[in-house]
C-alpha cells in the first residue's frame, strides 16, 4: 500500500483578483504533492475558499448582493486560475459546503459539552480586515498590530475558547519540536512575542452579524471565521462524518504551508484546538515570506501589483513556477521584478536547460539519423556525469523535505550544466569526424539523453509541460525509467528510438522588449480588472482615518522646480524628472506621461514630498513624490499661486 501524504494551503478569501504573492504558496504545494506522487505517495493536496465573516458580509451587502451570492460568483475566479496554473489538488475546501458546517458545529458542542468553551461577555478590539480579535495591550499605536489599520470596539455576549490553558503545552510544543513550526526565525517570534507574554482565553463567536456558521445551541451567535477556516483542514477530509476513511488515512497532515502573517492562528490557535480534541497535531507548519513588489507590499490600492495572467500568456505556466520556487528563498520575503524573471528565463531556461535538449537532439538527428545509439565504448568523464547524475534525485528529496525549493532545483541546473559541460569535455562534433571513433561517439549521445532523462523526471514536479516535452523528443515513456528509483540508476534509456525535434522549448528573450510587453499587459488586467470593480469598495481599499497635526508634521512639503524631464526608457507611464529644490538636485520617477509631456513641464513648479524614502522604479531611482490632484480620468499637478523660489517650505 502506499504511504499517504497530506499537504494543504491556506484556504483563500474569495477574490478575483489573485496576485502573483497568493499562486506562491500554491505553487509550491502543488509542488510538493507532484513530488511526492513521483515518489511513490499516495498524495491528498487540499486547498479552497474561506467565504464566511464580516468582511465578506460587508463587501457583499455594498453590492446589494448576499453573501452566498457573492462568493458563488467569485470563488470560480479562483478556480479558474488554479486551472489555468495546473494545480494538481484533489479536494477543494469552501467554508460555505454544508458537510463543512455540519463538521464545525459538532466540533464547537463538543468544546462545549467538554467545559473548553464557555459563555461570557467580549469587550475589545476587531480588526475587520484580518477579522482578528485584539486587547488593549496588544494594539500598536491603537491599531491593529498585524496591519496597521483601524479596529472597532466590540462589545458583546460571546462564547470564549480556553487557549489560556494551552499555553504551557504550546510552549513545550514549539520549544522541544523544531520541525512543527518551520523556518526558525517564526517560531522564536511565536515563542517570545505571544505565548511567553501570555494568553487570555479566544473569543469564538460573533454576534453582530450572521453571514456564518451558527452555534448549533445558541443560533444568534456565528462561529468566528478563524475556527470555521482551520477546521477546513479537516472537515475536508471527513472528521466527524459518516464517511471518515480519508480522515484515518491522511491526518495528521504532513505539512501545513501558510504566509508569515497567518502563522500565529496556525500554530497557537489550531494545535491548542486539536489538543482540546485530542487529537494528533500536524507536522510541520511552514511559514513562507511573501512576495513583494519592488521591496513593498503589492496592494491594489497602491497600484502595484502583478498579476500571474500576463506572465502565463505570454511566457507559459512552467516559467512562471520556475521562477518563483528558484529566485526566492521559501522561509524569507523576496522582491518580484520583471527583469529579474526575464533574465532567469534566459540564463536558466533559454540558456542551460533549452540549449542542452536542442544539442542533444540536433546532434542524434545529424550523427545518427535521429536514432538514441546504444552506449558502446566508455571513456573519460563517463563516470563523473552518472556519480552526479544518478545522485541527484536523493539531494533535491532532501532539500523538498525542507521546503527549500531553490536548493532543490540548483541541484537539478548543477546536472544540467554538468551535462553541457560534458559536451564541451566531448566533442562530438570532432568524433564524427572519425570513423573509427563512431563507438564512443554513441555513447556520448547515449549518455547525453540518459542525462536528460533524469532531468526530465526531476523537473517534472515543477514544469510539466517542460518535462512533456523532453519525453516526446526522446520517446520516453511514463513509467520506464520514469519512476523514482528509477532516477538512482544509469542505462535506463532504451536505445534505438528515433528523437523527434521540436521547436525551441524557451525562445531567447529580448529583455528590453520584453519589459514593456509585459508592463502593458499586465497594466492592461489591472485596467480591466479598476472597470468591472467600479463604484464597488475594494477590500484593501486604504480607510480614510484622521491624523494629528503632529501626524502631518512628519511630512516634509517643498516647492520643487523641473530643470529636466525625459521619458523613462523602459516604461511608458513614467516621466523621469531632475528638480532643484532649494540647492539639492533631485531624481523623481512619476507615473504622469498619460498626462503631460515631458517638455512641457520644463520650469514648473511642484509640490514635492521631500522626505519620501527613495525606491527604485525600473530601475531609475526616485527620491520623492511630485503631488497631483486626481479624479477618474482627469489629473493634474499641484503648485504655487504665486512665484516663490524652490526648496520653500509647504505646510
Ligand atoms: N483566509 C485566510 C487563510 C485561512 S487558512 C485556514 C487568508 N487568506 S488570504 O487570501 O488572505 O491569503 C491566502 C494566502 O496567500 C496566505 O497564506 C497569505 O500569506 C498568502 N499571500 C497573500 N499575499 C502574499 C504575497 N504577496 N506573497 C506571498 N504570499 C502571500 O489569509
Amino acid at each position: 500500500m502506499k504511504k499517504p501524504f497530506y499537504v494543504t494551503t491556506p484556504i483563500y478569501y474569495p477574490s478575483d483578483n489573485l496576485h502573483i504573492g497568493h499562486t506562491y504558496c500554491t505553487v509550491a504545494a502543488d509542488t510538493i504533492a507532484r513530488f511526492k506522487r513521483t515518489m511513490g505517495y499516495d498524495v491528498k493536496f487540499v486547498t479552497g475558499t474561506d467565504e464566511h465573516g464580516q468582511k465578506i458580509q460587508t463587501v457583499a451587502q455594498s453590492k446589494g448582493m448576499e453573501p452566498k451570492e457573492y462568493v458563488d460568483g467569485i470563488v470560480k475566479n479562483i478556480k479558474e486560475l488554479w486551472e489555468k496554473l495546473e494545480i494538481s489538488y484533489n479536494g477543494f475546501r469552501r467554508t460555505s459546503d454544508k458537510d463543512h458546517a455540519e463538521t464545525v458545529q459538532k466540533i464547537f458542542k463538543k468544546l462545549y459539552d467538554q467545559g473548553d468553551i464557555y459563555k461570557s461577555q467580549y469587550e475589545g478590539h476587531y480588526c475587520t480586515p484580518c477579522e482578528a480579535f485584539w486587547t488593549e495591550s496588544q494594539l500598536k499605536d491603537g491599531k491593529c498590530p498585524d496591519c496597521g489599520r483601524e479596529v472597532q470596539l466590540a462589545k458583546e455576549e460571546a462564547y470564549f475558547f480556553k487557549l489560556s490553558k494551552y499555553q504551557d503545552r504550546l510552549i513545550k510544543l514549539l520549544e522541544e519540536n523544531p520541525e512543527f513550526l518551520q523556518p526558525e526565525s517564526r517560531r522564536n517570534e511565536m515563542i517570545n512575542n505571544f505565548l511567553k507574554p501570555g494568553l487570555e482565553d479566544l473569543c469564538v463567536t460573533r454576534s453582530s452579524f450572521d453571514w456564518g456558521i451558527k452555534v448549533p445551541f445558541d443560533e444568534k451567535h456565528v462561529i468566528y471565521v478563524w475556527i470555521d477556516a482551520l477546521s477546513s483542514y479537516i472537515s475536508r477530509i471527513g472528521y466527524l462524518q459518516d464517511d471518515d476513511s480519508e480522515f484515518k488515512k491522511y491526518w495528521p497532515a504532513d505539512v501545513h504551508l501558510v504566509g508569515k502573517e497567518i502563522v500565529r492562528f496556525h500554530t497557537i490557535i489550531w494545535p491548542a484546538l486539536l489538543m482540546a480534541l485530542g487529537m494528533d497535531l500536524p507536522k510541520k507548519v511552514f511559514g513562507h515570506g511573501w512576495i513583494l513588489f519592488e521591496n513593498d507590499k503589492m496592494s491594489k490600492s497602491k497600484g502595484n501589483v502583478i498579476y500571474p495572467e500576463p506572465i502565463i500568456d505570454l511566457y507559459g505556466i512552467d516559467t512562471l513556477k520556475y521562477f518563483l520556487l528558484r529566485e526566492f528563498t521559501f522561509g524569507q520575503d523576496g522582491s518580484f521584478s520583471r527583469e529579474k524573471f526575464l533574465n532567469r528565463i534566459n540564463s536558466d531556461l533559454a540558456n542551460d536547460l533549452g540549449n542542452l535538449v536542442s544539442r542533444t537532439v540536433a546532434m542524434i538527428s545529424k550523427y545518427n539519423d535521429g536514432i538514441i545509439p546504444e552506449p558502446k565504448e566508455v571513456g573519460e568523464y563517463d563516470e563523473d556525469l552518472k556519480t552526479i547524475a544518478t545522485s541527484t534525485s536523493d539531494k533535491v528529496s532532501k532539500y523538498i523535505d525542507k521546503l527549500d525549493f531553490s536548493n532543490a532545483l540548483e541541484e537539478i541546473w548543477k546536472l544540467i550544466r554538468r551535462t553541457n559541460k560534458y559536451i564541451d569535455e566531448t566533442t562530438p562534433w570532432i568524433l564524427a569526424k572519425d570513423e573509427s571513433k563512431k563507438d564512443r561517439l554513441d555513447t556520448v549521445l547515449y549518455n547525453l539523453s540518459e542525462s536528460l532523462r533524469i532531468v526530465s523526471v526531476l523537473i517534472r514536479p515543477f514544469m510539466e509541460k517542460t518535462s512533456d516535452s523532453i519525453w516526446r523528443q526522446f520517446g520516453i515513456e511514463e513509467g520506464k525509467g520514469t519512476l523514482w528509483e528509477d532516477l538512482s540508476e544509469w542505462n535506463k534509456l532504451l536505445s534505438g528510438i528515433k528523437v523527434k525535434k521540436e521547436g525551441p522549448m524557451f525562445p531567447r528573450l529580448d529583455v528590453k522588449k520584453e519589459l514593456q510587453r509585459l508592463d502593458e499587459a499586465n497594466d492592461k488586467l489591472i485596467e480591466s480588472r479598476k472597470i468591472v470593480s467600479k463604484n464597488e469598495p475594494e477590500e484593501d481599499k486604504k480607510e480614510v482615518e484622521e491624523i494629528t497635526i503632529d501626524d502631518f508634521d512628519k511630512l516634509d512639503l517643498r516647492v520643487a522646480e523641473i530643470v529636466e524631464a525625459k521619458k523613462h526608457p523602459n516604461a511608458d507611464k513614467l516621466l523621469i524628472f531632475k528638480l532643484k529644490v532649494g540647492e539639492e538636485e533631485r531624481q523623481v520617477v512619476s507615473g504622469i506621461s498619460k498626462y503631460y509631456a515631458p517638455e512641457e513641464l520644463i520650469g514648473k513648479k511642484v509640490i514635492l514630498v521631500a522626505n519620501l524614502k527613495p525606491i527604485k522604479l525600473r530601475g531609475e531611482k526616485s527620491h520623492g513624490m511630485i503631488m497631483a490632484a486626481e479624479k477618474g480620468d482627469n489629473l493634474t499637478l499641484l503648485s504655487v499661486l504665486e512665484d516663490i523660489e524652490s526648496g520653500a517650505e509647504v505646510s
